[in-house]
């Protein structure tokens, strides 16, 4: 079978190795490539898809919104979220799907253990957010807060979640035994800035980023300087990608091959 990323820029991305090491440990004859597809060419896209014969594909960076128009049916999960990150092509046909927020779920289960009794703050309400709330709700027993900067933010959320201003969440920081970014604050390399004060968290939560290049973000480097436990995006990214082979080929993905292949890319 044949699946690609389709993407823009693409040429960083580690999605075709880490697909093909999870083909040939299952023994598989597939192929995954990267297309590099610029918002000027998507009009193009079912064409495109069409010439490369694919069965399947990802979408991420800047199409995760606009390929919603060229699917033939889209999942429940992927509507709420308001964004696709994976295609499956039956016979002509494009069902949208969306594995981040499963995927970091799984991830995080897989590692940390189960989060049924954890108190969980989510920062940041953009479709990452939403996405990975909608998916975590169905695991744990408490409400999970969620933060943002505008609180307008809620308005089409519909879950049961308690949500607040960052500001409102400040001095509640310390009762979280969990808190995941998912905002751009304390990701990038070039800003000191933190999203909330990390000398306020409890010493025995979890802090997360969604994102794994850098390995650890200025956020993380500083809770891990503080003893705290964090954890970055590559899992998120490894089960993302495993949700999405399973989704093309009803067959369960060797996570643990996809792991290592990536881990070794990015050593
Ligand atoms: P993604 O798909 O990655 O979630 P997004 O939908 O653009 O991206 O959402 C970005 C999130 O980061 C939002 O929650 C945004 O807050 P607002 O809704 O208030 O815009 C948050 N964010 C971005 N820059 C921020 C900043 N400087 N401070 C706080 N939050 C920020």
């Amino acid at each position: 079978m044949k699946f690609g990323v389709i993407g823009h820029p693409i040429d960083h991305s580690l999605s075709p190795i880490m697909h093909s090491a999870n083909f040939e440990a299952l023994g598989r004859d597939d192929q995954y490539h990267a297309l590099n597809v610029p918002p000027q060419h998507f009009q193009r896209i079912r064409e495109i898809i069409k010439e490369q014969e694919l069965n399947g594909f990802n979408i991420t960076i800047p199409h995760k919104e606009s390929i919603i128009p060229y699917l033939d049916e889209i999942s429940p999960s992927a509507q709420y979220i308001g964004a696709v990150n994976t295609v499956l092509v039956k016979d002509d046909k494009w069902i949208g799907y969306n594995t981040d927020g499963i995927g970091f779920v799984k991830g995080l289960i897989d590692k940390h253990g189960p989060i049924d009794e954890k108190n969980i703050l989510v920062l940041g309400a953009g479709g990452a957010s939403k996405g990975i709330v909608s998916e975590m709700i169905k695991f744990t027993n408490h409400k999970i807060t969620v933060a943002n900067r505008s609180v307008n933010r809620f308005d089409n959320w519909q879950l049961e979640i308690k949500a607040m201003s960052l500001t409102e969440v400040k001095p509640l920081i310390h009762t979280f035994d969990m808190i995941i970014n998912t905002t751009p604050v304390g990701m990038n390399e070039k800003s000191s800035e933190l999203i909330i004060p990390i000398e306020k968290i409890s010493e025995k939560a979890l802090v997360c980023d969604i994102i794994y290049i850098p390995n650890k973000t200025p956020l993380l480097q500083a809770c891990e300087r503080e003893g705290l436990l964090i954890y970055n995006g590559l899992d998120m990214f490894v089960y993302q990608g495993a949700e999405s082979f399973e989704i093309w080929t009803g067959q369960e993905a060797n996570i643990e091959v996809m792991k290592n292949r990536v881990k070794d890319e990015l050593k």
